[in-house]
């Protein structure tokens, strides 16, 4: 309540004050929160008994972005996951590799610029307006030029959600002591510039395209796809779908730039980071891009990322010493028994897991305070249970760009850039 400790933060606290414990009880303002901590537990509630825990409970205001995929609940999630589950296909993803070649010209350009000028780069702000160009691109379908000044709005709207202010901080608690208050008082809603400013950017561009008919690999594509498809079939006047218009793309574009854009960049800087403090990983990253690229005629295309192992390997050993996503969280939305427990989880209650904790848990990663890709070598992986590492989540409800985060971290890495070629010597580890 005091915005002394995040959600993750406490969430970790609890896993590790409570080592033998497989469940751990929390409060949240006067509300039960129930703690899982042992990974059979968890694959009930993920995936086994979905059907009780099928929403997270994040409450937003109803005219505002609760029709996202991220925080849409029950029959609606259902129905717009499924509307939106191809948009994510490997065939789509591969047709948005040229999107993301563009952005890593950009890049490139940008870094060599810097490096030229002879001053430090800092990689943290390359990798954040790296993976915003790659959002404008593949969600937004805009061309920006996001290492000028373009991105301010952008920019107020990240800090709008990831640096509360004060103000958030009122309207967060006063929820949290008087539920529902937030929707009798929509209009006075901080996240309202949040809105407007998505609803303007999806319709100007839905606009753009329907009259000039602009066709573009991207996601606003395949949405835009979807709005025409109901219409034409006159589907989603059942109340149990969905029926996409602009409303509801705007509310998924905001989702996917709420959920892809931070996530990605973190990792990403993460991850040279790590490269910078190990410069044997390094070579080993480096030679396996290189063997690749030969076997391609010098290129990474879409098919050879698969060959990178190595590069994956230490992908999926960032993301457990570096969550990006520190918790998952889901609500009951009926009464509970969890099986081989006498516990009820009554309806309403929030259920977390502390992606944190179990990713550093000794219990499954033997040193995990030391960064070490083998933990995800083939025969390793066989050992990690599989309700102990979830960086994208699990189940149904899992990350739906989980493979579209991959492609522009590996397309990031293609031997042109400057990324593939930090040696050691050459980045120096200062993290702000
Ligand atoms: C390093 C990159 C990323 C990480 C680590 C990450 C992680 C996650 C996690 C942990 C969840 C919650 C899953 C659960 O509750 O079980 C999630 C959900 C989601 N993510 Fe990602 N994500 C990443 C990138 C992206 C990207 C690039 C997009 C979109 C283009 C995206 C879109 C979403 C959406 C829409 C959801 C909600 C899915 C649903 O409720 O059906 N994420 N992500």
């Amino acid at each position: 309540m005091l915005m002394q400790q995040s959600i993750d933060e406490i969430a970790r606290k609890a896993y590790v004050q409570y080592p033998k414990e497989r469940i751990v009880g929390l409060y949240c303002g006067f509300k039960k929160v129930v703690l899982l901590r042992d990974p059979d537990i968890i694959r009930y509630i993920i995936t086994k008994d979905f059907k009780h825990f099928i929403s997270r409970g994040v409450r937003t205001n109803e005219e505002g972005f609760c029709d996202s995929l991220l925080l849409a609940e029950g029959d609606k999630w259902k129905s717009l996951r499924k509307k939106l589950t191809p948009a994510f296909t490997s065939t789509k993803l591969k047709h948005m590799t040229p999107l993301i070649e563009e952005c890593i010209d950009k890049l490139i350009t940008e870094a060599e610029n810097r490096i030229d000028q002879g001053n430090p780069c800092n990689i943290k702000d390359l990798c954040e307006k790296y993976s915003l160009d790659v959002i404008c691109s593949c969600v937004f379908g805009l061309n920006m030029d996001v290492y000028s000044n373009e991105i301010k709005h952008f920019g107020k709207v990240s800090k709008a959600a990831t640096q509360p202010s004060i103000f958030y901080w009122f309207w967060y608690v006063a929820e949290m002591i008087l539920p529902g208050i937030q929707r009798k008082f929509t209009k006075i809603n901080p996240g309202s510039y949040v809105r407007s400013f998505f609803m303007k950017l999806v319709t100007t561009v839905i606009n753009e395209r329907e009259i000039r008919g602009i066709k573009r690999n991207d996601l606003m594509n395949i949405m835009i796809e979807l709005k025409a498809r109901d219409k034409l079939e006159a589907v989603g006047n059942s109340p149990l779908e969905v029926r996409i218009d602009d409303h509801i793309i705007a509310s998924q574009a905001c989702a996917f730039y709420v959920a892809g854009q931070e996530t990605s960049s973190s990792i990403l800087s993460f991850l040279l980071y790590e490269l910078s403090l190990h410069p044997n990983i390094q070579d080993i990253v480096y030679e396996e891009i290189c063997y690749v690229c030969d076997l391609y005629n010098g290129e990474l295309t879409y098919e050879s990322l698969k060959k990178l192992k190595y590069l994956y390997m230490v992908f999926q050993e960032t993301m457990r010493k570096h969550s990006a996503v520190g918790f998952l969280i889901r609500k009951a939305t009926s009464d509970y028994i969890i099986p081989e427990t006498e516990i009820t989880i009554k309806a309403d209650t929030f259920v977390l897991i502390s992606l944190t904790g179990l990713h550093t848990d000794a219990k499954y990663f033997q040193d995990p305070e030391t960064f070490n890709p083998a933990n995800f070598s083939e025969e390793n992986m066989t050992k990690i249970p599989q309700y102990a590492y979830m960086p994208f989540g699990a189940g149904p409800r899992n990350c739906i760009g989980k493979n579209h985060c991959y492609l522009s971290l590996c397309v990031a890495f293609s031997p042109q850039t400057p990324f593939a070629h930090l040696r050691c010597g050459t980045v120096t580890a200062e993290p702000q």
